[in-house]
């Protein structure tokens, strides 16, 4: 087995991860997600863009979502992607040209904008608070760079709702322990989102959720289930998190794959989202 079939997904620092490949075909499965497109799709709704209008998205990654919503911008309208990959934004450029929009991919750092004050009709950040150091120095960006009376949209997981049913109730209750507790980065961060958005003075203005579930995965053909981390590297979080000794490791990535080609398995993940407004002036 290569690194490619036991990978832990981290998006800190795509571009020298060994298997950068994995991470970006893993965005790729995970757009597809029913919870994704829900969140989207709602998303959607109540930024309610409009002709001529700015829209950023930080953390754009493969910027299917941000080429999306230019859509709804005319033509004079105008989408800019920020993200600290150069892999992440060779694919986001190759769509947009496709597109053929005013669109912008460049490098950034979501916590240091090179963008102007009060520039953006609409900002938005999905999935990219859980791997920062500081998520509220992004949000605070985000502020700075959205139009008075604009719209801020986040969307993020929440790690702690992560289960896993295999017919075994202890490993269950192991999996839910290790990942009720962030360690290193706010992988808890989705359930904060809408204080984040008052932290910097954005008052919310709807909120919601959806939970992606996997009701079946045959390890046989698929290294994971689809656009999720390895069970390895389930196992690892849970040997780092203290709820597995590292020699039971193996044993509790064979439970789950037999259990998984004997149709007895399941998982769910919730993500959740807020939209909020700037303040007027
Ligand atoms: C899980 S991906 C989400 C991508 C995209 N928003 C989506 O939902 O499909 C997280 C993205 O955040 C980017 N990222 C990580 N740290 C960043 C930072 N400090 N500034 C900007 N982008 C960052 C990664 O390169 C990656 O593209």
């Amino acid at each position: 087995m290569g690194t490619e079939d036991t990978h832990s997904l981290g998006y800190e620092r795509v571009d020298v991860d060994p298997n950068v490949s994995v991470l970006l075909a893993t965005m790729d499965a995970t757009a597809g997600w029913e919870a994704t497109r829900r969140l989207r799709a709602w998303e959607r709704d109540r930024l309610k863009l409009g002709g001529g209008q700015r829209l950023l998205d930080v953390g754009c990654g493969l910027g299917e979502a941000a080429l999306a919503l230019v859509e709804d911008l005319g033509n004079d309208g105008e989408v800019v992607g920020v993200d600290v990959s150069e892999e992440m934004l060779r694919v986001a450029r190759a769509k947009a040209s496709a597109a053929e929009r005013r669109v912008r991919f460049t490098v950034g750092d979501a916590c240091a904008l090179d963008e102007p004050n009060d520039y953006f009709h609409a900002v938005r950040c999905e999935r990219t608070l859980q791997w920062l150091a500081n998520p509220l120095a992004a949000v605070t960006e985000m502020a700075r760079v959205v139009r008075p009376d604009g719209r801020i949209s986040l969307i993020d997981t929440d790690w702690s709702t992560f289960t896993i049913d295999v017919g075994d109730d202890d490993l269950a209750d192991r999996v839910r322990k290790a990942m009720g507790t962030e360690r290193g980065r706010p992988s808890n961060i989705g359930r904060r989102l809408r204080d984040l958005c008052r932290a910097v003075c954005c008052e919310p203005l709807d909120a919601t959720e959806a939970t992606q579930t996997w009701t079946a995965w045959n390890p046989n053909e698929l290294p994971t289930p689809d656009g999720c981390f390895s069970m390895e590297s389930l196992a690892d979080d849970l040997v780092d998190a203290g709820q597995l000794a590292s020699a039971d490791r193996d044993g509790f990535v064979s439970t789950i794959r037999h259990a998984a080609l004997h149709d007895q398995f399941s998982m769910a993940l919730t993500m959740h989202a807020v939209v909020a407004a700037a303040p007027a002036s």
